[in-house]
């Protein structure tokens, strides 16, 4: 830590109380967060690690809504999953508070007003749609209507599910709202902006000037694109039931907007851990902020947020927001709604005790800088061929060897004998020190953990390398070479010792067993006694070798696949819409006709970029060639369609995804597993360029 630092104040950020968390939420910002805490705890600085619940938003009443329930019944059933996954992972936070705290409601109603008070937010009136029925004003995502892109009658005001595109509420074809089934109309409402583009200046000097090389390449990347692209004045209230009511007269009904009230979380959950101390964490410039978050939560946390800060007055800033981009399963992204996810409680009740074994894999596996896979398969392969075979290997053999060779008793250590092997083994202990602590320290998590391994793996081989078992042969030969045997078991005890202050902050379950196979305190476990020698007392007495980790059996990660697959089924089973959608209704020939179907052939396709759906097309067309972007990608890889004659929508006006002009569209249709099918002339037949009628 930089000198100009007296304290750290880390936060994990606040997960949605809409769901339980799983593995990626760990992998993602939880994990980093504690193996930091733990490891600046461990140094005797002074720390506060900050978490709880984000009990706010359209994602918890939409699960209200699916459950029949009220959004407080929803918090509050997985605020209490959640946080006991946490607490059963070992993350160790001083606190993991929840949004829903009538001290977070006063501390982010108290911002709020500062900032209204001091004339920063615009009033500004917009048309936004209302449901009469239900007399409120939908939030994109309540209101479903057809995609204009695939066609998907089922499309949410945000987003396409089906082909991937992000929509405004605008575009939805027959807009109907999700809660009545009424036509939403358009009605006039007010709300507060935060003109973000006045913190431009700021948060250039700040980010692109300041942070240039402390930030991770992509956290910096993603704020300069934003910052390079120009920022837009944000509303920060919605109009909603469910939230922190806005706090000025003729607001009613209207509620502070989710990334307005959530970061302001971490600010109301330290105030209730320290009542009169808070402020120093949140206010006096030696306090180091460091928000551990996910790549999708960055804008959030490095620009709105600060400008949120800056705007307010007397608050520090993050000097760093290392976020991590994101842990697949098994080859797919995760997804909540497909069900498609390892979930953190649902581990720990088919592995119970065996939390460490998660952390170990999830570190090493980090999505530290790029997206990452989860499959289980490496997981048995790492807690095997790492945790069992050689860390957890080390351990076992010294304690072992040292019953056996040296009475139960930690073996003096001879300096007359000392060999070349003995010192090597001594100093690599020390260059190790520095690699882990530098790595920590700069947030390479898994370059630490690396390392740590590491030191078990060359003390496996200094102990094959001095074989203090073919030295004890025979008694004769045991007594001859006692002075070798007791310094080999003497540095192996010590190196495990050791072992216990590195692997601290990964696996801390771990550590309190050797400790407590070592008979020493958890004292040991402070961070500047890592490289002594002297950790235990010559003849001390030490407890039988307990296993420190099992063997993950392939019956085990059968069944887990198994699971995984079964429960993804059976969600899409669960959600699957009725077989047929009622028809249209009816239109005129004229209407009819205005449409120019024809006949062509894909000659050549592939994947777009960064969209897993789409497929970018090229299409005979007899009379020209066009490219067309389709939403087939998860249905047909490019090989196998082209050559395949189709029937294309010829004069619907060009449109642009993923900065590719799409300029048709291709019928599809779905089979009864519903995948997509090409509506298309039997055998190839028809000639490129006729229209079809
Ligand atoms: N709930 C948000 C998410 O899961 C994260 C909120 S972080 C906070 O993406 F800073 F806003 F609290
Ligand atoms: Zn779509």
């Amino acid at each position: 830590m930089d000198n100009k630092y007296n304290r750290i104040l880390i936060t994990a950020a606040l997960p949605y109380a809409n769901g339980p968390v799983h593995i990626g939420h760990l992998a993602g910002c939880f994990l980093p967060a504690d193996i930091y805490a733990r490891f600046q705890r461990a140094r005797k600085r002074d720390v506060q690690f900050i978490g709880g619940s984000d009990e706010h938003g359209v994602p918890i009443t939409i699960r209200a809504m699916k459950e029949g329930i009220t959004p407080q019944d929803v918090v509050d059933k997985y605020h209490k999953i959640i946080k006991d996954s946490l607490e059963a992972m070992g993350i160790s936070f001083d606190i993991y508070s929840r949004t829903s705290s009538e001290i977070h409601r006063q501390t982010s109603q108290d911002f709020f007003r500062k900032l209204y008070d001091d004339g920063i937010f615009e009033e500004r009136v917009s048309e936004q749609y209302f449901d009469e029925e239900k007399q409120m004003f939908l939030a994109d995502r309540y209101i479903t209507g057809t995609c204009p892109v695939c066609q998907n009658e089922n499309a949410y005001g945000d987003q396409c599910e089906k082909c991937g595109s992000t929509l405004s509420p605008e575009q939805l074809i027959n807009p109907r709202s999700a809660l009545s089934n009424a036509v939403p109309v358009k009605k006039a409402t007010t709300h507060w902006y935060f003109p973000l583009n006045k913190y431009e200046d700021f948060l250039k000097t700040w980010i692109l000037e300041g942070k240039k090389d402390e930030w991770k390449p992509n956290v910096y990347g993603q704020c300069k694109s934003w910052l390079d692209s120009g920022l837009q004045p944000r509303a920060m209230t919605r109009d909603s039931s469910w939230g922190v009511p806005v706090p000025i007269e003729g607001a009613e009904g209207k509620v502070l907007y989710v990334w307005f009230d959530a970061p302001i979380g971490y600010i109301s959950a330290t105030k209730e851990l320290l009542p009169q101390a808070w402020d120093t964490y949140w206010k006096q410039e030696d306090t180091k902020l460091v928000h551990f978050i996910g790549k999708d939560n960055i804008v959030f946390h490095c620009i709105i947020f600060p400008a949120m800060l800056k705007a307010h007055g007397g608050y520090i800033l993050p000097d760093n927001v290392p976020a991590n981009e994101f842990l697949n399963i098994e080859g797919e992204k995760v997804s909540t709604s497909r069900n498609w996810a390892v979930w953190v409680h649902e581990y720990l009740q088919d592995f119970p005790g065996m939390q460490d074994a998660l952390r170990y894999v999830l570190c090493t596996n980090a999505p530290e800088t790029k997206d990452n896979d989860f499959t289980w398969k490496d997981f048995q392969e790492r807690v095997n061929n790492e945790l069992v075979a050689v860390f957890g290997n080390f351990i076992n053999r010294a304690m072992v060897l040292m019953h056996k060779l040296c009475g139960g008793r930690v073996p003096a250590f001879h300096e007359e004998a000392k060999t070349d092997l003995d010192l090597q083994m001594i100093q690599s202990l020390q260059t190790s020190k520095k690699i882990v602590t530098d790595s920590i320290e700069n947030y390479k998590f898994r370059d630490a953990l690396f390392e740590v391994i590491d030191i078990a793996r060359r003390g496996n081989k200094y102990l094959q390398d001095v074989a203090p078992w073919t030295l004890a042969k025979t008694p004769e030969l045991q007594q001859q070479n006692q002075q070798l045997i007791d310094n080999c078991l003497h540095i192996a005890l010590q190196l495990t010792a050791n072992l216990a202050i590195f692997i601290n902050p990964f696996l801390p379950e771990t550590a309190g067993k050797i400790c407590h196979m070592l008979t020493v305190v958890n004292k040991i476990l402070e961070w500047e006694n890592a490289g002594r020698m002297d950790l235990l007392k010559t003849n001390y007495p030490l407890r039988p070798p307990e296993l420190l980790f099992r063997k993950i059996e392939d019956a085990e990660i059968e069944a887990q696949r198994e699971k995984l697959h079964a429960a993804a089924v059976k969600k899409t089973d669960e959600q699957a819409p009725p077989d047929f959608l009622p028809v249209k209704e009816t239109i005129g020939f004229d209407d009819f006709s205005k449409i120019d179907l024809r006949a062509g052939t894909i000659v050549a396709a592939e994947k777009v970029k960064k969209a897993d759906k789409l497929l970018q097309l090229q299409v005979d067309l007899g009379f020209e060639t066009r490219t067309i972007v389709s939403g087939i990608a998860l249905h047909y890889t490019p090989e196998e369609i082209i050559g395949q004659q189709v029937t294309v929508v010829t004069n619907l006006a060009p449109r642009k995804m993923k900065g590719i002009e799409s300029q048709g569209m291709i019928l599809m249709s779905e089979d009864a597993d519903g995948k997509l099918v090409f509506v298309s002339p039997r055998d190839n037949a028809a000639k490129n360029g006729a229209v079809v009628s």
